[in-house]
């Protein structure tokens, strides 16, 4: 066969091997979900990055009270009625529950903390109590992700 011929045989080759090991096989746990709860939870993932990104916002304007009032409603144990996260959670292996339990938990956490820093101006002390929530959706995304 002429190499002009080989080559997109080569290219597909390449294409076919890589991805899959790169999706399957990076240590994660995969969490089977149906497509409806996936498309859930992957839509209050993006409000999660929203409103970690507004309370940043808020923090640099030094506007604790919105702070805590975005981190309690959004991310704290307010928001789980409105998640739907009793349904979720039925899906969840149980350390992949116990993690969003202690998102929730340290967001609402820091919310007590920035109200708090809304009267000690103690803006380093907030910032030490938000980077618990993250560490919160760190360690649950290193350890699991949906198939
Ligand atoms: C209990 C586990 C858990 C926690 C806690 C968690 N996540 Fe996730 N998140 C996931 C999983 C699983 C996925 C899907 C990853 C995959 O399949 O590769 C995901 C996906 C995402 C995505 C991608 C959304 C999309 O449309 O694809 C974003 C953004 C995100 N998370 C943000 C956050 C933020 C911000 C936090 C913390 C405030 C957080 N997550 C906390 C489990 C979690």
């Amino acid at each position: 066969m002429p190499p002009s011929l080989l080559a997109p045989f080569l290219f597909a080759a390449l294409l076919a091997i890589p991805f899959p090991l790169a999706a399957q096989d990076d240590g994660r746990v995969a969490v089977p979900m149906p497509d409806l709860m996936r498309a859930h939870m992957l839509g209050n993932m993006r409000d999660h990055l929203l409103a970690l990104q507004e309370i940043q916002g808020v923090l640099a304007a030094g506007d604790y009270d919105a702070a805590a009032d975005i981190a309690e409603k959004r991310l704290g144990m307010s928001s789980l009625q409105s998640h739907g996260a009793s349904h979720m959670a039925g899906f969840m292996p149980e350390g992949m529950q116990a993690t969003g339990a202690a998102m929730h938990q340290e967001a609402s956490r820091f919310a007590v903390v920035a109200q708090e820093a809304a009267v000690t101006r103690d803006l380093s002390r907030a910032l030490g109590a938000l980077s618990r929530v993250t560490a919160q959706c760190v360690a649950c995304h290193a350890a699991y992700r949906l198939k």
